[in-house]
């Protein structure tokens, strides 16, 4: 049974909801994570402009990139990744320079630049992406293993996955494998899998800046995710090879798609949490009410907000 909590709204929630827009059920959950921070996270996320890129280096060199768009007028500036940039100053759209249309670089926030570091993938492993349209995370495993990994690409949706094919063209990538599938299906193809990277479909909180009609979610809509997540959770764990990693990765604050969802990989699929966390530059938050796990918060980390868990299935 899956039980979403919905409290009711105190009078400085229904206040500042009606500020900016949001159902004041939204504030009022967000404020059971973070307490009077909400007020905090609300501004933030109104005020978010931060854009970035990921160098394609199977194509061109940081360095090499960052010179050809500064030429041009753009404005770069380094994050804690070498191959990833702030863009501070764009003379005209980013997506129409010829870099771009060279597939040179990915347009991504930073937030959605952890969870293949999370992965760690290597050249000699085969890896599923679950999840997977356009391809954000996907050409960047296939970046970090030198296009030497066996890369199986699934997404349900016939857009989204037209996109990626035209993402996976442009960055020049050719050992992504891409079915269009539902992923609740995939388990009865019988391969198994070293890695596997479930990017879930969920309710998009921490995308608000990106899509404000990520303000007013409804109740049966975070029942709806919470269910698919877990059904593609347990197709993750069917479809490991033992001692295999999954990587869990959201974009959404709602604990019951996060910690909850980890907790039922855990509790009911009998997975470990991996609970150290690998990246020693960029600090994420702690999970809510829960350890191991972890968040970025757009007004704390200062990108969009996400979640992120690593655990291993038993050998
Ligand atoms: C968060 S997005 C993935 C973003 C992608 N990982 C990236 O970095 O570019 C979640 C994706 O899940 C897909 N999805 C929804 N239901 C699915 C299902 N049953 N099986 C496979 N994919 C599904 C959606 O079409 C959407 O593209």
């Amino acid at each position: 049974m899956i039980k979403i909590i919905w409290p009711n709204p105190s009078k400085e929630d229904y206040d500042l909801a009606s500020k900016y827009g949001y159902t004041p059920q939204l504030i009022a959950r967000w404020r059971m994570l973070i307490g009077d921070e909400v007020k905090d996270l609300v501004e933030a996320i109104e005020k978010y402009r931060r854009v970035f890129i990921r160098v394609n280096t199977l194509k061109i060199s940081p360095k090499k990139l960052k010179r050809r768009l500064e030429e041009e007028g753009f404005l770069l500036r380094e994050t804690f990744l070498e191959y990833a940039f702030e863009v501070l100053r764009s003379p005209y759209a980013l997506s129409s320079s010829k870099e771009h249309l060279l597939g040179y670089f990915y347009i991504q926030d930073l937030s959605s630049i952890i969870p293949p570091l999370l992965l760690d993938p290597k050249p000699h492993e085969s890896i599923l992406d679950l999840a997977a349209a356009p391809g954000g995370k996907t050409t960047h495993i296939a970046q970090i293993t030198e296009g030497k990994a066996k890369i199986v690409a699934v997404d349900i949706s016939r857009k989204r996955m037209a996109s990626m094919r035209s993402n996976v063209n442009r960055l020049g990538i050719s050992n992504i494998i891409m079915i269009r599938a539902d992923g609740r299906k995939i388990v009865s193809y019988g391969v198994k899998f070293d890695k596997v990277l479930l990017d879930a479909p969920c309710t998009g909180e921490g995308v608000i800046p990106r899509d404000h009609s990520r303000k007013t979610i409804r109740l049966k809509e975070y029942e709806s995710r919470v269910r698919l997540q877990r059904d593609l959770l347990r197709v993750a764990y069917e479809i490991l090879k033992p001692g295999g990693l999954l990587v869990y990765s959201t974009c959404t604050y709602s604990p019951e798609e996060n910690e909850e969802n980890i907790k039922f990989a855990i509790e009911e699929l009998n997975m470990e949490l991996m609970d150290d966390w690998p990246i020693y530059d960029f600090r994420p938050s702690n999970g809510y009410n829960m350890k191991g796990v972890w968040r970025a918060y757009t007004h704390r980390q200062n990108t969009l907000g996400a979640f992120y868990a690593v655990l291993r299935k038993p050998e």
